[in-house]
């Protein structure tokens, strides 16, 4: 207690002591998992706790069984934001590279961030489709345009860009470390590192 009787505000945590989930959401090979595995290097190094929930690796396990249907992709996401969000409410920095192309998802994982009072960051890395199938990582645009397979998010699959995301990250024409710089810096503006 104060002297004066009234009870003494809770010091703010440091910036390694609060948790947050980051979701990068974008197009296939937009740069999502690189950045957060970039991001998840420097923040370690600082001394944070940091998880990344890359989605090929949790449809591995997590998710494994689910396919590509917008109802699958959902319950994907909500996978992912349920695990994240009880990480990030520990203390944890979560990383989440993962596509999530419908806005009513992410939503869904705002809303469960919000309703428990843990930071949620919408990380929106804005690679144009073009140079996303130049890059084509995965020979996935490749295969698309071959015929190959079909329901490629943004080419035959939706995308629904986010219309007000924390933070858009353009990747064109910019290094990795230029990339991963400005996310630390925005995570920082907002007292989270
Ligand atoms: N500024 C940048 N930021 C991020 N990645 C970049 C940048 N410039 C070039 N790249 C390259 O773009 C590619 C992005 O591939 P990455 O696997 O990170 O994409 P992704 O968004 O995770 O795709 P997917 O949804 O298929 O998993 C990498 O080869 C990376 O080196
Ligand atoms: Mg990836």
């Amino acid at each position: 207690m104060a002297a004066d009787g009234a009870a003494e505000a809770a010091p703010a945590a440091a910036p390694c002591e609060r948790g947050a989930t980051v979701w990068l959401t974008g197009l296939p090979s937009a740069g999502k998992t690189t950045l957060a595995f970039a991001l998840a290097e420097r923040l370690r190094a600082e001394g944070h706790k940091v998880e990344v929930l890359d989605g090929d690796e949790i449809r591995e396990f997590l998710s494994k069984g689910l396919g590509f249907t917008r109802e699958d992709r959902h319950t994907n996401v909500t996978r992912i934001g349920f695990v994240a969000e009880k990480l990030a409410a520990n203390g944890v920095k979560v990383l989440a590279p993962v596509i999530a192309p419908y806005a009513d998802s992410r939503a869904a994982v705002r809303t469960r961030h919000a309703a428990n009072g843990t930071a949620f960051l919408e990380i929106h890395v804005a690679t144009p489709v073009e140079l996303c199938a130049e890059r084509d990582v995965k020979g996935l645009y490749a295969k698309q345009a071959a015929g190959e397979i079909s329901g490629l998010t943004g080419v035959d699959d939706p995308y629904e860009a986010p219309a007000d995301p924390e933070l858009r990250l353009q990747t064109q024409g910019r290094a990795v470390a230029e990339s991963a710089a400005e996310l630390h810096a925005f995570l920082t503006e907002r007292g989270l590192a």
